[in-house]
C-alpha cells in the first residue's frame, strides 16, 4: 500500500525513551535518535527528550508533566512495550490518557507484520491526554523506523485535528 502525500506542519514533540539499561548509561539510545531524525524531517520544531527506567509511575509522571506543563502536540515513547515483567510502558500510558486512539497501533502492527512476525510481541497503545497525542513505539531502532513509516503520513492531520484547526477531513487526500 502506498502512503499518501501530506504536507509538513510545524509541531512540538516529545521523545521519551523507556529503558533500564539506557537510563543507567549502559546502552546508547539509538531509537531516540531515529525518532528525532524522522520528526525533524517532518517539521517538528521543539523536541523535548528524556530517558526513564521501566517504572510505571516514573513513566506516567513524566508523560503527565510534559502534557500538563507544556504545549507538546505529540509524544512518542520508545521501549517497554513487550512481554517481559518490566515492560510497563502501555500500562503507564493508559494511566494518563483520557481517550484511546487504537488506529495508530493497529496501523503499526499491520505494516510491521509484513516485515516481521515479531511485531506481535509489541503491546503498544496510543491515545490523547487533552490535546496531546501519545504513541508507544517498540524499543529497537529498526522497529521504531518501521513503525514511524506506517503512521508518519497521518500525523500532520492528526495534529491539526487535535488543535481544532483541521476539521475538514473531506479535503484531505487519502
Ligand atoms: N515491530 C517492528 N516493526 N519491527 C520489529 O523488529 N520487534 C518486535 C516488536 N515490534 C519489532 C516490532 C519485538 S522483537 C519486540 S520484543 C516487541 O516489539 C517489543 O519491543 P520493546 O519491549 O522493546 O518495546
Amino acid at each position: 500500500m502506498g502512503q499518501p502525500e501530506t504536507s509538513n506542519i510545524a509541531f512540538n514533540a516529545g521523545i521519551l525513551t523507556v529503558s533500564d539499561k539506557g537510563w543507567r548509561g549502559e546502552r546508547q539510545d539509538g531509537s531516540g535518535s531515529v525518532i528525532r531524525e524522522v520528526l525533524s524531517a517532518m517539521g517538528a520544531t521543539n523536541i523535548s527528550y528524556d530517558i526513564v527506567p521501566d517504572e510505571r509511575e516514573v513513566i506516567a509522571d513524566k508523560l503527565m508533566r510534559w502534557v500538563d506543563e507544556g504545549n507538546i502536540d505529540i509524544i512518542f515513547t520508545t521501549g517497554g512495550t513487550g512481554l517481559s515483567p518490566r515492560d510497563v510502558t502501555p500500562e503507564a500510558t493508559l494511566d494518563v490518557i483520557d481517550r484511546v486512539a487504537p488506529g495508530f497501533p493497529e496501523a503499526m502492527r499491520s505494516f510491521s507484520f509484513a516485515k516481521t512476525p515479531f511485531a506481535a510481541l509489541s503491546r503498544a497503545v496510543a491515545g490523547m491526554r487533552g490535546k496531546c497525542l501519545i504513541i508507544n513505539l517498540p524499543g529497537s531502532p529498526k522497529a521504531v523506523r518501521e513503525c514511524l513509516e506506517s503512521i508518519q503520513c497521518v500525523l500532520p492531520h492528526a495534529v491539526e485535528i487535535l488543535r481544532g484547526s483541521g476539521g475538514d477531513c473531506a479535503a484531505v487526500e487519502t
